[in-house]
């Protein structure tokens, strides 16, 4: 059915399985003047909905053998769950039409308001989609900069001493995450 209904289709594909599927690591290294106390690779996971602001990780405190626990900024939940709840319900909206459009042909064509009723639903859903994949846009941008492990090293109290070094081992993959804000300009060029 994603031959009838290929945006909309294709779209929900992409924004679940990239968006609501994404998980992702960074690692920051924190090298402290009394070497005993640091630790080079501190894995920080996080995911959706990106509620970053619950993602934690233990950092030493580089005195002794003390540790703190660092949170990183912001909650980006309600652009993502947007993103993907509207997504779900493009999905079932085209499996929807395909199959009247497949199995009540005949029908769809003796309602005269079939087609608008069509019309409307696809220009208001087009609508939706264009607002929850600009507000996702923007959330993702965010995103990527509240997980740069430069930035996340700034969170760090024991990185604010200039004695001890800090560092990023690397950052999170953003290769799946890019594809489902670049349909956005997909659809844009052709609409
Ligand atoms: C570094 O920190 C991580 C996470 O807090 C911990 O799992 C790991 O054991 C630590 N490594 C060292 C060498 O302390
Ligand atoms: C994803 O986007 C970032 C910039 O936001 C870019 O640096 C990176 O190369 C892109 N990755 C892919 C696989 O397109």
């Amino acid at each position: 059915f994603c031959m009838l209904y290929s945006d909309f289709c294709l779209f929900a594909v992409f924004a679940f399985s990239t968006c609501g599927g994404y998980s992702g690591q960074l690692r920051v290294s924190v090298d402290c003047m009394e070497k005993a106390s640091s630790n080079l690779s501190i894995p920080i996971d996080f995911g959706y909905p990106f509620r970053l602001d619950q993602v934690s990780f233990e950092a030493p405190a580089c005195e002794a053998t003390k540790r703190e626990r660092v949170f990183l900024i912001g909650d980006f939940s309600s652009s993502a769950e947007f993103f993907v709840t509207i997504s779900v319900f493009a999905f079932l909206y085209s499996l929807m039409a395909s199959i009247v459009y497949i199995f009540f042909l005949n029908k769809y064509r003796q309602i005269s308001r079939g087609p608008l009723i069509d019309f409307v639903v696809t220009v208001v859903f087009s609508f939706v989609w264009l607002v929850s994949s600009s507000a996702w846009a923007k959330a993702l941008s965010d995103v990527k900069t509240a997980t740069d492990p430069d930035e996340v090293q700034l969170l760090i109290p024991a990185c604010k001493v200039q004695t001890n070094k800090c560092g990023s081992v690397h950052g999170a993959r953003w290769s799946g995450l890019n594809t489902s804000v670049v349909r956005l300009g997909d659809r844009c060029n052709y609409t």
